[in-house]
């Protein structure tokens, strides 16, 4: 089990107390609006994500994003594949603006680079989510490219843009 400790904020696995809030902003509108769940979001599919995976294993793990209170703010997914990873990163609405995304995404990487010693991290995002666009961007991340109306999010095609980041990159 990894925990990742930031000056305000514990990124730790999920718990089942956690499950009543996320799903509460998963279904949230505005927060599910580019991502790709399907909407209602059921406690069911919540319980899917509860796991005691190390981050780090192959595939994706799920982890919650909380403040020192222990209150459940997101979460965020790695999704590993050999030396690469993709990730993922979901606030409740109150939750936003406060910088909270930056500083669990730079944990994260931090984590991907230093201690797993990954080779490149990156984001695949809808082009109009431009809170998540804003975000990458802050943290150091390049927009790669665009494949265009490669993802099928509830019936329609939308465009698919990728961020990323090297570990020589994040190091210097
Ligand atoms: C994407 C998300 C996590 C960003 O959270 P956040 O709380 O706004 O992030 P931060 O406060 O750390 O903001 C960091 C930077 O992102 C950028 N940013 C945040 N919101 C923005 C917006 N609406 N428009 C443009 N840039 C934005 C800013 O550059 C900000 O830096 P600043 O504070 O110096 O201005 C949040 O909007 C969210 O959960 N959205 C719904 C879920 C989602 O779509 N996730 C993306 C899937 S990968």
């Amino acid at each position: 089990m990894t925990t990742l400790s930031t000056l305000r904020l514990t990124v730790r696995p999920l718990t089942q107390e956690d499950l009543p809030a996320l799903v509460t902003y998963r279904n949230d509108p505005e927060v599910a609006r580019y991502q790709g769940w399907a909407l209602p979001y059921t406690p069911a599919m919540a319980q899917g994500l509860l796991s005691d995976n190390p981050l780090g294993v192959e595939g994706w793990v799920q982890r919650a994003i909380a403040l020192k209170n222990g209150e459940l703010i997101g979460d965020l997914a790695l999704n590993r594949r050999g030396p690469q990873a993709e990730f993922g990163v979901t606030l409740s609405r109150h939750a936003q603006g406060h910088g909270y995304a930056s500083e669990a995404i730079r944990a994260l990487i931090h984590f991907a680079f230093h201690e797993l010693n990954l080779h490149r991290v990156h984001a695949s995002i809808d082009p109009r989510n431009q809170a998540v666009a804003g975000l990458l961007r802050h943290v150091g991340f390049r927009h790669e490219g665009t494949h265009l109306k490669s993802y099928c999010l509830r019936g329609e095609w939308t465009d698919d843009a990728i961020y990323a980041v090297l570990q020589e990159e994040w190091r210097a």
